[in-house]
């Protein structure tokens, strides 16, 4: 080891001692970060929270805030303003998270009050009308009957944003794999909307702000249809989205047809991420300016997977948030 690299070494355990956590630029793009707890911080964060079981954070909305404190404090209170400068910062707002020593099925329980007190660090989940909690879990097999492509193993399910048919806010998405068998393919797709060629195009077209319909299918409980444009602006004047193929209602040729060619120079951009999520991690992302997806995976008899899903708006104090945009 060369004295540059041993002082660089040293920094980064310094900074992890310090911490509790690593972060550094995704392997992907400089705009998701990967944040790793280290194995102590992990270890004592379930022992502080064992008292709970995930029931007693499903009953007590209070006590999600309370996980995710006892996580802040022991990365010595610099995660939250770590995960509110990312989310908030339009040129990064993704995170793929995980911590050492959280990576088997065994531990479904502990993913979930990890990603619980992360989620409680930014701001709060909401009621997922799928699950009847904060948080759904859901599986995905080789077989599958249900009415939406959510579940469907064998083919793509298109770039969308969340929340597109509730009337709550939904900021960011977060997205656990609590399951993994007999997988090959089904990477997590995640565009972000200032690496789409097309934005301007569709951004600036008269159709972008007009308000549609979108209406869910009967499993996602929600039974009265919501209207909003694809696009709006952010309080600085920068497109967001809030878009999902399969629940937007046209009324009329001119919507259907522009809606087909808007989902196609989505799907056909060259700047679709792939991001391989291992069991025990999770993506956080702004549901905002970042569209998400899947890829398709192989058919297998035996295909199991398993993932755990939190939708939510962000609610902070200033002074945890002081990145300049
Ligand atoms: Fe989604």
């Amino acid at each position: 080891m060369n004295t540059l690299t041993a002082v660089k070494q040293h920094a980064a355990d310094v900074s992890r001692s310090a911490n509790g956590f690593t972060v550094a630029p995704s392997r992907q793009s400089p705009r998701m970060l990967e944040l790793t707890f280290s194995a102590q911080v992990t270890k004592k964060f379930l022992q502080q929270v064992e008292q709970w079981p995930v029931q007693a954070l499903e009953y007590k909305s209070f006590l999600r805030f309370k996980v995710g404190k006892i996580l802040d404090d022991l990365c010595g209170n610099q995660l939250q303003p770590l995960l509110l400068n990312t989310l908030l910062n339009r040129s990064e707002g993704a995170l793929l998270i995980g911590a050492e020593g959280i990576d088997n099925v065994a531990q479904a329980d502990e993913m979930v009050k990890l990603a619980t007190a992360v989620a409680h660090l930014i701001g709060r989940s909401n009621f997922d009308a799928m699950s009847g909690q904060y948080y759904a879990r859901f599986v995905v097999k080789n077989v599958d009957s249900s009415d939406s492509y959510l579940r469907q193993p064998h083919r793509v399910l298109e770039l969308h944003n969340d929340g597109t048919y509730v009337e709550e806010v939904t900021d960011y998405v977060l997205m656990m794999k609590i399951d993994e068998q007999n997988m090959q393919g089904g990477n997590s797709l995640l565009l972000h909307l200032d690496d789409w060629e097309h934005l301007q195009r569709y951004f600036t077209h008269p159709l972008a702000r007009r308000a549609m319909r979108w209406a869910a299918p009967p499993s996602k409980n929600v039974s009265h249809d919501v209207f909003h444009p694809v696009f709006d602006v952010d309080a600085q004047g920068r497109p967001v989205m809030r878009y999902i193929d399969q629940f937007v209602q046209p009324k009329d040729f001119e919507e259907g047809v522009w809606l087909s060619d808007l989902s196609d120079a989505l799907e056909n951009s060259k700047n679709i991420l792939s991001v391989p999520v291992p069991v025990g991690k999770f993506l956080l992302i702004n549901n905002l300016f970042w569209l998400h997806g899947r890829d398709r995976f192989t058919p297998h008899p035996d295909l199991r997977r398993e993932l755990m899903r939190q939708r939510g708006y962000f609610a902070y104090s200033t002074p945890h948030y002081q990145t300049h945009q």
